[in-house]
C-alpha cells in the first residue's frame, strides 16, 4: 500500500466491532444453552479462526446477514474435533479456547501461524496444570502447538505476574469446570469483557479492586449452565485510535467516530491524547450489556509529549504502536515504560515500532520496556516492515498521512487481522 501526505480529514465513520468482545460472544455462547444472537460482530480472521474452533468443535453457527447465530450447546456440549485446531494469528483464541478445551473430556491439539506459534503459552500451561489440566507444548518451548487431553480441575487462587485478560480469561474459562472456587489476582486489572460478559450469561462470577493498591481480583464458582444472550457489539477502541490519531495529526481534520466501546480497562488511549493536549469530545455515552459506549470526535490538534507508565499500561497495551506515532509529531520527549508485554503481541512491537520510527526519521530508542521518543522532528516517507503485524501497518498508514514523500507499507493486507476493512473507512474521509 502506498500512501502520501494529506489534509483535511472531514466525516463520520464507525469503526468495526470490538475484537477482544467478538471471540468471546463465539465462545460464551457455544458454551451456553440456547442461542446467542450476535449483531456488528468482527469478522476479522482472528474471530473467524474462532468461529472457526467452535465449528470443528460442533457448534452450529448461522451467519445471516448482519447477524450471527450460536447455537449452544452447554457447559458440557462440545465434541472431539476431527482435525487440530487452527487458530491462525490469535492470540485470545488459543489462550481463552485453552480455558474451555481443559475442562473437555476429549483429546485436541491446537496450532497457528509462525507469528503465533512463537508467542508464550507457559503464562497458561502453569496456572492450567497447577488446576489439573493437562495440557502441553508439543515441541516443549513453552508455546503451540498446543496438546490438551482430559484433566479433572479443581479450583485455585492464582497470583497472575501479568496483568493479561488472556491469561485471566482463560483461567476463569477453566474454572466453570472445576471443582470449587477458582481466583485470579492480577497486578493491575486488564480488560474485563469475560467478567461483563460471563456475568451477562449467568455465570456465578465476583470481582474485587484493592483499595490500597492496583491489584484486582476475579472469581468464579462453577454453575449448572450459562445461557444465550443477545449481543450487541460495539465499536472497537483499537480500531478507532488511528481515526483518532488521525484526527488529531493531520491539519484542518474533524473526525466523529460513532459507537465506540470506552470500556474504561480499554480506554487509555483517549487519556493519552487529553495528556497530550489532543481536542477530543465524548458524546451521546450510553451502556449496554454492560459496556460502556460513545461517540468520540477528534479535531486537529498541536501535541505535546508526556511519560506513559504504569498501570495505564495494561488499558492501552495494543494502541502503543499509533501512540508512539503520535509521539514522534508531539513537541518534546515521550517515555513509554512498563510496556515489556510489547514483546510478546504478534510482533516484538518495540522492535518493530522503534526501526519503522527510525525509518521515517524520528529520534527513537528503545528500552527494554518501552522506548523513548524525541518528537517535533518532520517524519519523512519510508518503506515500512510491518512483519505481518496488523496494528504496525495501520500505526504506519497514520504516520505516512503526516510525513513528508511517499510512505510504502508493506504487506498492508494483514490489516484483514482486525479490520478489513480499514482503508475503506478512509476513503470514507478524504
Ligand atoms: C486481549 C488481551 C490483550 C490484547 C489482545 C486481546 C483479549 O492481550 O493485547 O489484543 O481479548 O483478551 P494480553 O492478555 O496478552 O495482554
Amino acid at each position: 500500500m502506498e500512501l502520501t501526505n494529506i489534509t483535511g480529514l472531514r466525516g463520520e465513520v464507525s469503526v468495526p466491532g470490538d475484537k477482544s468482545i467478538s471471540h468471546r460472544c463465539i465462545m460464551f455462547g457455544s458454551i451456553a444453552k440456547g442461542t446467542t444472537e450476535i449483531h456488528n460482530f468482527l469478522e476479522g480472521a482472528d474471530c473467524l479462526a474462532t468461529i472457526n474452533c467452535f465449528r470443528r468443535l460442533g457448534i452450529d453457527i448461522v451467519e445471516d446477514g448482519d447477524i450471527i447465530t450460536v447455537h449452544g450447546k452447554g457447559l458440557h456440549g462440545l465434541s472431539a474435533p476431527d482435525d487440530i485446531l487452527d487458530v491462525g494469528n490469535s492470540g485470545t483464541t488459543t489462550r481463552l479456547i485453552s480455558g474451555i478445551l481443559a475442562g473437555q473430556s476429549f483429546d485436541c491439539k491446537i496450532s497457528g501461524d509462525d507469528s503465533l506459534n512463537s508467542r508464550p503459552m507457559k503464562r497458561i500451561i502453569d496456572p492450567l496444570t497447577r488446576m489439573g489440566a493437562n495440557i502441553s507444548s508439543i515441541l516443549r518451548n513453552g508455546c503451540a502447538p498446543l496438546y490438551i487431553t482430559k484433566g479433572s480441575l479443581h479450583g485455585i487462587h492464582y497470583i497472575s505476574p501479568v496483568a493479561s485478560a488472556q491469561v485471566k480469561s482463560c483461567i476463569l474459562l477453566a474454572g466453570l469446570y472445576a471443582d470449587g472456587e477458582t481466583s485470579v489476582m492480577e497486578p493491575s486489572l486488564s480488560r474485563n469483557h469475560t467478567e461483563l460478559m460471563l456475568k451477562e450469561f449467568g455465570a456465578d462470577l465476583t470481582t474485587k479492586h484493592e483499595l490500597d493498591s492496583t491489584r484486582a481480583t476475579a472469581s468464579i464458582r462453577p454453575c449448572e449452565e450459562l445461557y444465550g444472550q443477545k449481543i450487541m457489539v460495539p465499536g472497537d477502541i483499537s480500531s478507532a485510535a488511528y481515526f483518532i490519531a488521525a484526527g488529531l495529526l493531520v491539519p484542518d481534520s474533524e473526525i466523529l467516530i460513532k459507537n465506540t466501546g470506552i470500556n474504561p480497562t480499554r480506554a487509555g488511549i483517549l487519556k493519552v491524547c487529553e495528556d497530550m493536549g489532543g481536542d477530543i469530545t465524548l458524546l451521546n455515552e450510553r451502556t449496554e450489556g454492560g459496556e460502556k459506549i460513545a461517540d468520540i470526535l477528534v479535531r486537529s490538534s498541536k501535541l505535546h509529549g508526556i511519560t506513559i507508565e504504569g498501570d495505564i499500561i495494561p488499558t492501552l497495551i495494543d494502541e502503543i504502536p499509533v501512540i508512539a506515532v503520535m509521539a514522534a509529531v508531539a513537541e518534546g520527549t515521550t517515555i513509554i515504560r512498563d510496556a515489556s508485554e510489547l514483546k510478546v503481541k504478534e510482533t516484538d512491537r518495540i522492535e518493530t515500532v522503534t526501526d519503522n520510527l527510525t525509518a521515517m526519521g524520528c529520534d527513537v530508542t528503545p528500552a527494554f520496556d518501552g522506548m523513548v521518543i524525541n518528537g517535533g522532528k518532520p517524519l519523512h516517507g519510508a518503506t515500512i516492515h510491518t512483519l505481518l503485524d496488523h496494528r504496525i501497518a495501520m500505526a504506519f498508514s497514520i504516520a505516512a498521512l503526516v510525513a513528508e514523500g511517499n510512505t510504502n507499507i508493506l504487506d498492508s493486507h494483514c490489516v484483514d487481522v482486525s479490520y478489513p476493512t480499514f482503508y475503506d473507512t478512509f476513503e470514507q474521509l478524504l
